[in-house]
Order: structure tokens, then C-alpha cells, then sequence
């Protein structure tokens, strides 16, 4: 079963722009790591203030393999002082099994 793992970053306002400004340039290494299978950055609307990356993987291991790689240091080497991870904001990393899923019925040629 794949493991999703969202880190919830807390933005101070006056960085949000450049907070996503910086996802807008990313490395986009990601997308050709072995397990990879999805990637979205939420931008908070309602009842709460956090951003949560949003990342999907075929295992543990995958997703392990990519937090202990040179792609993972790069991704989070820019930013300088004012948005390289330390300095963003705070942040926690959850962790969870997909144990059910489902997209939209993909309805087939000649079928009603
Ligand atoms: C201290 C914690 C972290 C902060 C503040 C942070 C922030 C950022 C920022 C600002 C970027 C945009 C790229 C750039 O700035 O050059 C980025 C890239 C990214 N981050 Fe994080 N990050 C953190 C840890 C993590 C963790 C634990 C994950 C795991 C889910 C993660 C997933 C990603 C992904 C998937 C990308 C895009 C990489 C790519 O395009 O190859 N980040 N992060």
C-alpha cells in the first residue's frame, strides 16, 4: 500500500508569496524518483494557517530513499535566510497509509 507524507509548514504572512514563488522554481527532481507518485502544495483558505505538501509514495522505503538524497538537499538548499527550511517557519512531517482510495469512473468508448 502506498504512504503519503505531508509536511505542514506554518508561513508567516509576509513570506507567502515567496514561499510560493519558490514551489513555482523547484527543482522538480521529485517527479523522476523511484516510488514517486504524487506531489500537490495546498495553500490554506479555511480554518486553518498551513501550507501542507502533499506527497504520495509506492512505500516507506521510497519515500526514505528521496529525505535521504542529494535530490531532497538540493530541493531545500535555496532560500537563503529568509526561506531555506530553518527560517520558513514551523513545520511537521505526518505520516499515513492509504487504505482506501478512488478517482472518477473513466467512462469507455460505446459505454453509457
Ligand atoms: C523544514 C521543513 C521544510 C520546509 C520549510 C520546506 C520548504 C520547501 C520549499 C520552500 C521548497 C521549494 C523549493 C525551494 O525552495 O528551492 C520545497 C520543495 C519541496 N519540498 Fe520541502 N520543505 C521542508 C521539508 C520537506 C519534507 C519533510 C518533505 C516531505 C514531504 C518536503 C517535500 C518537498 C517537495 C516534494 C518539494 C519539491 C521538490 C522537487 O521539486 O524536486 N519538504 N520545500
Amino acid at each position: 500500500m502506498s504512504v503519503v507524507k505531508i509536511n505542514a509548514i506554518t508561513v508567516p504572512e509576509d513570506r507567502q508569496e515567496r514561499f510560493e514563488e519558490r514551489f513555482r522554481g523547484r527543482a522538480g527532481a521529485v517527479e523522476s524518483t523511484p516510488g514517486f507518485e504524487w506531489f500537490e502544495l495546498l495553500r490554506p483558505r479555511e480554518g486553518t494557517d498551513q501550507y501542507l505538501v502533499y506527497t504520495r509514495w509506492s512505500s516507506e522505503e521510497a519515500y526514505e530513499a528521496w529525505q535521504n538524497s542529494q535530490d531532497f538537499d538540493r530541493a531545500h538548499a535555496g532560500g537563503g535566510d529568509t526561506l531555506a527550511p530553518a527560517a520558513a517557519g514551523s513545520s511537521h512531517l505526518w505520516s499515513y497509509e492509504v487504505i482506501e482510495y478512488a478517482g472518477p469512473r473513466v467512462h469507455q468508448e460505446g459505454q453509457a
